[in-house]
């Protein structure tokens, strides 16, 4: 079967593990502040300040900056569930605003009209390893002073306009194992902001600012420095693993027959953590089953948008409709593009996508 996601772990990573086992300095250390060093600089942000994971990351940023309860946060329904759940984490309330159809990323022109009184901050998703229109989105934050907390879990290195995710607002990414790096689990924040960049430190360690003194509620996510090893010698290979993505992309792109390819906008480079197509007619789940069928991994992500996952109408009583987030999840697939991929497994999946959509 030709899968979905292959973590590139090779032998910087396995020896840089064992550098750290070696050390004796095992948890949060020097890694962990030098892959902080790094990831900001890769971002092109001041500060980045790592976790345990994207959706800690997430939370901590909405904490650093305030948001709480009685708060509203507008987000997109079209995404992992850690996107709102970490809104619910510090007791706000996602509002959801429709996906543009092409992108598959908020549609800029729809966020305002659901701004209130409570709205604290708007909590763009780049999706699938596209950025969000951040121009328009920056300017009716600004506009309405609002907070800008990115989720750039799924676009490591994806540029708008020449500048990085997770450089406009503040940034969340992740770095679970089929993310387009990994440190295994983990997670990182980043900021221009010195203030929020001291906040996050002291909420991520139980909020201490000098030993044992505790101003503030904390929590443990520190990441250590075992990931961190790995995080650094992925990070030095994130422009190739990104490159060699688009380059099967492009090929996909180029080949496939029959289903509507994924939309790059002008001015961006899309990172492709995931390669989907939109399948129309139906036909999406029957061309999933034939894939399978013929050694070809696929995935849908997401086939419940957000709103309507059980916990958030039975428990939090939503109840609105999104068209064109509901009709993606019935639509989208997402196919194999991940840097492992050979040139007869592309052919491969090529070749099965179009025998069952031309037949
Ligand atoms: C868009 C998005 N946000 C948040 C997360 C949460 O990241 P993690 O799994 O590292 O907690 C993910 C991870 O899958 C994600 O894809």
């Amino acid at each position: 079967m030709i899968s979905m996601a292959k973590p590139q772990i090779g032998d910087d990573e396995k020896r840089a593990v064992m550098e750290v086992l070696d050390s004796g300095m095992i948890a949060q250390g020097p890694r962990v502040k030098a892959f902080e060093e790094a990831f900001a600089k890769m971002c092109g942000t001041n500060h980045a300040v790592a976790t345990t994971s994207g959706t800690t990351a997430l939370h901590v940023a909405l904490l650093a900056h305030g948001i709480g309860k009685g708060d509203e946060v507008i987000t997109s329904a079209f995404t992992f569930i850690a996107s709102a759940n970490s809104i619910l984490y510090v007791g706000a309330k996602p509002v959801f605003v429709d996906i543009d159809p092409r992108t598959f990323n908020l549609d800029a022109s729809k966020i305002e009209k659901t701004i209130t009184k409570k709205t604290k901050a708007i909590l763009p998703v780049h999706l699938y390893g596209l950025s969000c229109d951040m121009d328009p989105i920056m300017k009716i934050a600004k506009k309405h002073g609002l907070t800008v907390i990115e989720d750039g879990c799924q676009s490591h290195g994806a540029e708008y306009k020449g500048r990085k995710v997770g450089s406009f607002g503040t940034g969340a990414f992740s770095f679970y194992p089929t993310k387009n790096i990994t440190s295994g689990e983990g997670g990182m924040i980043t900021t221009n902001d010195p203030v929020i960049n001291e906040k996050c430190r002291v909420i991520r360690q139980h909020g201490m600012r000098k030993r044992y003194y505790h101003d503030e509620l904390g929590y443990n996510f520190r990441m250590t420095d075992i990931h961190a090893a790995i995080g650094l010698a992925q990070l030095k290979k994130l422009e190739r693993f990104n490159a060699q993505r688009q380059e099967n992309a492009k090929f996909l792109s180029e080949n496939l027959k029959g289903v509507t390819p994924p939309f790059v906008p002008e001015g961006q480079t899309h990172v492709f953590h995931q390669y989907t197509i939109r399948v129309s007619g139906g036909k999406r789940d029957a061309l999933r089953a034939y894939l399978n069928e013929h050694g070809v991994g696929s995935e849908v992500y997401y086939p419940v948008p957000i709103h309507q996952q059980t916990f958030y109408v039975k428990d939090l009583g939503y109840n609105q409709s999104l068209a064109e987030t509901e009709r993606a999840s019935q639509e989208v697939l997402s196919l194999p593009v991940h840097p492992a991929l050979s040139s007869a497994e592309l052919e491969t999946i090529v070749a099965a996508v179009n025998e069952y959509m031309t037949k």
